[in-house]
């Protein structure tokens, strides 16, 4: 936890909640170790989504599909929402909450690999959501930058690691390497990149939010 624990704990009691089908998907995902976006994200995307009003959005990693439907939830427009999905076990499960939260028609669900399905995509989107494999997000850019539109907004969850991003490479283990490394050139991307204005904020375990200049 990059924050202090009390004080996240006090910060989140402030929130109001979300709908019950958000509640239920969310227990569920919980109970069955699905990661999902923590309390702290869910408040900060429903902030973004009312300041922005996206029309198109599109999201790199779906698990069983709880922040898309937020999203689908708690944008104040209708929109449409695309969203990437690599493992298989989650994919009849992300429909199937699509369905039961009613929104299988705001939300379309891409299976297969997004270092794959991302060239495949045309249209550009107001909102880009990045929650996938953390090692991945660098590679992704290149196809994220192309499908942001002039203005539109990008967020990357857990780019913090915990912590560890700030340890030098050795300190983290050996496993964990590579990750550091991908994941601090994309921050180093994403803050120097001259198309994009980037802040880097501890919300979580660590967000960036980015507007394409
Ligand atoms: C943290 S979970 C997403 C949680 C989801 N956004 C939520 O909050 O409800 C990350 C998901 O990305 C998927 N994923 C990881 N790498 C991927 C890739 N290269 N292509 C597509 N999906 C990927 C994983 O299988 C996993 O289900």
């Amino acid at each position: 936890m990059i924050v202090d624990e009390r004080l996240v704990t006090y910060i989140n009691s402030l929130e109001t909640g979300n709908t019950d089908i958000l509640n239920q998907i969310e227990r569920e995902a919980l109970k069955t170790n699905v990661p999902i976006i923590r309390k702290e994200m869910q408040t900060f995307l429903k902030l973004m989504l009312v300041m922005n009003r996206p029309k198109r959005i599109l999201e790199v990693g779906t698990a069983v599909g709880f922040s898309s439907i937020l999203m689908a939830e708690y944008n104040p427009i209708d929109c449409e929402i695309l969203t990437i999905e690599n493992y298989e076990k989650r994919i009849p499960i992300a429909r199937e909450n699509f369905t039961r939260a009613g929104k299988e028609n705001t939300i379309t669900l891409l299976t297969g690999d997004a270092k794959d399905i991302l060239p495949t995509l045309a249209d550009p989107f107001d909102f880009i959501f990045m929650d996938a494999a953390k090692g991945q997000y660098i590679n992704f850019m290149p196809e994220v930058l192309r499908l942001l539109k002039p203005g539109g907004m990008l967020i990357s969850d857990n780019v913090l690691q915990d912590g560890d991003i700030i340890e030098s490479r050795f300190a983290v283990t050996r496993r964990n390497r590579t990750i550091h490394k991908r994941m601090r050139e994309y921050l180093y991307e994403l803050t120097h990149n001259e198309e994009l204005q980037t802040a880097v904020l501890p919300i979580g375990d660590g967000i960036t939010v980015s507007v394409k200049k």
